[in-house]
């Protein structure tokens, strides 16, 4: 079963967002196996966001999601880290699909409301560096059998 780290960006906590994001994960039938509400530490944020070191937009997007608190999540179940992606839009809200998070809820690309780990390697890393292997429950939903086949 997949695992992908999300988290509601500090944009999406201010405009009260958590819940209509959590809640269309939700809604599609993925299951939290990890979730908290921190405020990110800057040594935290630029671990997360080594790969983006030295671009121009660097600086910015590590104040930013420093900047207040977020909320972190795994989301789990067949699929999830591709079909989450798919769920977020397009990094820039102008080219996401109305339907999408940011094609919903965000208009600039600055203020895009949410992350979502971009692949198997980066979920891994990403789950990792927020959460602790005890900070993770497994546990089955009376619902699963509706939703998965196995
Ligand atoms: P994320 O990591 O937040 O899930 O977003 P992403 O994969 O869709 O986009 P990525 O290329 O990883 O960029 C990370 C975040 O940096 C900000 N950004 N700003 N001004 C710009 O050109 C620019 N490009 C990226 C966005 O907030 C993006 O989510
Ligand atoms: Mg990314």
């Amino acid at each position: 079963m997949e695992r992908t780290l999300i988290i509601v960006k500090p944009d999406g906590v201010q405009r009260g967002l958590i819940g209509q994001v959590l809640s269309r994960f939700e809604a599609r039938g993925f299951k939290l196996a990890g979730l908290k509400l921190m405020q990110i530490p800057r040594e935290l944020a630029e671990r997360h966001y080594a790969e983006h070191q030295g671009k121009p937009f660097y600086e910015g997007l590590v104040s930013f999601i420093t900047s207040g608190p977020v909320v972190v999540g795994v989301v789990e179940g067949p699929g999830a880290i591709a079909t989450v992606r798919a769920m977020m839009g397009a990094t820039n809200p102008a080219n996401a699909a109305p339907g999408t998070i940011r094609g919903d809820y965000a208009v600039t690309v600055s203020y895009n409301i949410i992350h979502g780990s971009d692949g198997p390697e980066s979920a891994q890393r990403e789950v990792g560096l927020f959460f602790n292997a005890n900070e993770l429950v497994d546990y089955s939903r009376v619902t699963d059998s509706w939703v998965i086949d196995q």
